[in-house]
């Protein structure tokens, strides 16, 4: 074994990976309501929940993301395992799920509906809401190729951000990417109108211009985003078929009530989009401002090899929402602290405790013992409003003497009676055995 490499790993300070966070208790509350409003609201339109691996086979994001796209050809964590196969964790969740669809031939069940929520991996130059591991919770519709379909994902997409109270500070953006019959002509006219510009534009894309002039309206670089803005969009260029479904998707929203803008220089960084394309966008989190993507990609199932299946989806970044909510979702104290003075109360202490959360009270019982002074000060802390104290006088005749930590009030009561008074405070009494 190779001690000298041991010791020099255990002398450098040990923190998370550059872009990739903790998420601390502090922060996991909302975490946690995110994801359970999101089980709520998506199982209402018939969502269930798909878990997939985390690490796939690299081939799969290529094929499904797209060789020229920027995840694919500089942010996926790819590596060979100890087989020398190469593996990739996920930069994104579609391509797991359609992947999933085909592997368990779910065309048999259509429509397929599900929802996914876990870590993805981008290796972008972190800032605020950017991160190398982030988390998304997201859904994909497999089966209806209407517009009706997408018109109640986006619905479903602001009901979820309303129900966990974002919805005010955000706007809906539209647009319609065409498909195979019209993105040829779009792509022409772009490669026209850029290949004029070539040599303002970064080293990225004038190589793009002729692989995927598309990817183009998706740089990040200023130069090529202000030449962009007076790009053809796809608007000009919709064949009938894809003008008709993008008049009756705006008519369903108009029809919902629900206000939403078009850009028509919508551009997503990923190449499965056909037809919509959708982004929800705030002014509150400065450059990283988009909160929720997605749209339709009716041609990724069969370009993957499976049965043609038409699909829409999308997928929100959670830290982005978590960034719009600080602080809203806090932790919440116990609602009793058991203070114990001496050995021979401990174990009434921890009697009390066991029994109060078995009524469902939450209670911090105080482990460390220490001084009365010390414990009622932690007592106050952690935000009680009633503390126990225990003694030996308490030990011997099993009593409470209880202290309501608002008016300072206290009182003595028998263990039982305690108990009940105590759980009863919370509406449990009831429930005490
Ligand atoms: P996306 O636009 O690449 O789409 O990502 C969706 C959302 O994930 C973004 O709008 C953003 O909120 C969040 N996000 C992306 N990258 C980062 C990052 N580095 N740090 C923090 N948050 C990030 C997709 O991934 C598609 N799979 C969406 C979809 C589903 N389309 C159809 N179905």
């Amino acid at each position: 074994m190779d001690h000298s490499k041991n010791t020099q790993e255990n002398t450098t300070t040990l923190t998370t990976i550059r872009g990739m966070r903790d998420i601390l208790p502090d922060e996991t509350p909302l975490w946690a309501r995110l994801e359970q409003v999101a089980r709520d609201i998506f199982g209402r339109y018939g969502y269930r929940e798909l878990r997939t691996p985390i690490l796939e086979k690299s081939g799969l994001f290529a094929r499904a993301v797209g060789e020229t796209t920027d995840i694919v050809e500089k942010e996926m964590y790819t590596f060979a395992d100890r087989n020398g196969d190469s593996l990739t964790l996920r930069p994104e969740g579609t391509a797991s799920v359609v992947r999933s669809f085909i592997e368990h031939g779910m065309d048999r069940q259509l429509p397929w509906r599900v929802f996914y929520m876990g870590p993805m991996f981008r290796y972008e130059r972190p800032q605020k809401g950017r991160y190398r591991q982030f988390h998304q919770i997201g859904c994909e519709l497999f089966g209806p190729a209407t517009a009706v379909a997408d018109a109640e994902v986006m619905s479903m997409v602001m009901s979820y951000l309303r129900a966990v109270g974002v919805s005010s500070q955000l706007t809906l953006e539209i647009n319609s990417l065409g498909c195979p019959s019209c993105r040829p002509a779009f792509r022409q006219s772009l490669t026209d109108y850029f290949s004029a510009l070539k040599s303002n534009l970064c080293e990225d894309c004038q190589r793009r211009l002729e692989r995927n002039p598309l990817r183009i309206l998706d740089c990040k670089q200023e130069q090529c985003r202000e030449l962009s803005r007076n790009s053809p969009h796809t608007g000009q260029h919709l064949c009938g078929g894809c003008e008709e479904h993008f008049t009756s998707v705006r008519g369903f929203l108009d029809g919902l009530s629900q206000p939403y803008q078009v850009n028509n220089h919508l551009m997503r960084g990923l190449d499965y989009y056909t037809r919509t394309a959708f982004e929800v966008t705030t002014l509150q989190l400065g450059a990283q401002n988009t909160v929720a993507a997605g749209g339709r990609y009716d041609q990724l199932v069969a370009d993957m090899g499976g049965p043609a299946t038409p699909a829409v989806g999308f997928a929100m970044g959670v830290e982005r929402l978590a960034l719009l909510l600080a602080g809203q979702d806090t932790v919440k104290p116990p609602l009793v602290y058991v203070a114990t003075l001496g050995p021979a109360a401990v174990l009434l202490g921890l009697q009390l405790a066991e029994a109060l959360r078995g009524c469902g009270v939450g209670v911090e019982l105080a482990l460390a013992g220490g001084s009365l002074k010390s414990q009622m000060k932690k007592a106050d802390r952690c935000g009680a409003a009633h503390t126990v104290i225990l003694g030996d006088e308490e030990a011997t005749h099993r009593t409470l003497l209880i202290r309501e930590m608002a008016t300072g009030e206290q009182r003595r009561l028998d263990y039982q009676e305690g108990l009940h008074f105590l759980a009863a405070g919370f509406g449990m009494g009831g429930m005490v055995p």
